[in-house]
């Protein structure tokens, strides 16, 4: 069975000024253990699939089902990295926002310590444990947000571009960690990006989704490569350059 089922998902948004048809019929299942790319034009709907994954958002069609049963809220089973970095605490510094989560769920003083430290070491932040959010970059603010989310020991992480504000440097630096991270923890991933190259060079599946209104899923390409991706191999060049013709079809319609 898959971990997640997305079963003809639907998100229909109701407001004053009438309603809006987000997310369309949207079918997926994801395995256990996979890392799955989500990609669209803006406006897909890409962060509403993940919002109602997240449990943020209620579905208004179809549903979702996580081991079996139906998310009805969030959970500490599914650990969010927000696009940005406004989702941590300004008054904390960078070891007690990670062990924030800790702390709630009753984990003693000493222990969520311990355990915050780990994963600060995790995504190389060794040495910044004392600094808070506005003395930090905004690459070792999405490392804190990934860390934090990674010590409440979910079953899954959904991320929605999570490097999406950052220099292409940083950005290929933190792709890399990432991927080191996935492979040594073996989460279940569904990170959201309109980057093809972060894409390919992240997935183990890229589900393509069609332009909004109503965007639904309109392919799902696996990328069967080994890590670490050799961006400039011709394999690398050949996924990169199928997603991007399914891309292109959506911003360019015949
Ligand atoms: N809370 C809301 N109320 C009303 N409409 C919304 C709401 N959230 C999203 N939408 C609409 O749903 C559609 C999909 O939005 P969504 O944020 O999911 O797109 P996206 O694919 O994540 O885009 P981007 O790449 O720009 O982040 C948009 O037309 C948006 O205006
Ligand atoms: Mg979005």
């Amino acid at each position: 069975m898959a971990l997640v089922s997305l079963e003809g998902v639907g998100k229909t948004f109701r407001g004053k000024g009438g309603s809006w048809e987000a997310v369309r019929d949207f079918s997926l299942g994801l395995e256990e253990g996979e890392f799955c790319c989500l990609l669209g034009t803006s406006g897909c709907g890409k962060t509403t699939v993940l919002n109602m994954l997240a449990g943020f958002e209620p579905v208004t069609a179809g549903r979702i089902l996580l081991d079996g049963q139906p998310v009805a809220g969030p959970g500490a089973d599914r650990g969010v990295v927000f696009q940005g970095h406004d989702s941590l605490y300004d008054w904390l510094n960078a070891l007690d926002n990670i062990a924030f989560g800790l702390r709630l769920a009753g984990m003693g003083k000493r222990a969520r310590r311990e355990k915050a430290g780990h994963f600060l070491r995790l995504v190389g932040l060794a040495g910044q444990e004392g600094k808070h959010p506005a003395e930090l970059s905004g690459g070792m603010k999405q490392r804190i947000q990934i860390a934090r989310a990674l010590a409440a020991d979910p079953r899954m992480l959904l991320m929605d571009e999570p490097f999406g504000a950052l220099d292409a440097m940083t950005r290929a630096a933190l792709q890399g960690e990432l991927s080191r991270i996935w492979a040594e923890t073996r989460k279940t991933v569904l990170f959201i990006t309109h980057d093809i190259e972060e894409a390919v060079a992240l997935a183990t599946r890229i589900g393509v989704m069609t332009r909004g209104p109503g965007g639904t899923l309109k392919a799902v390409v696996p990328v069967d490569l080994p890590f670490p991706r050799e961006r400039t191999s011709d394999a690398f060049m050949a996924v990169f350059r199928q997603v991007h013709a399914l891309i292109h079809a959506e911003i360019h319609p015949q």
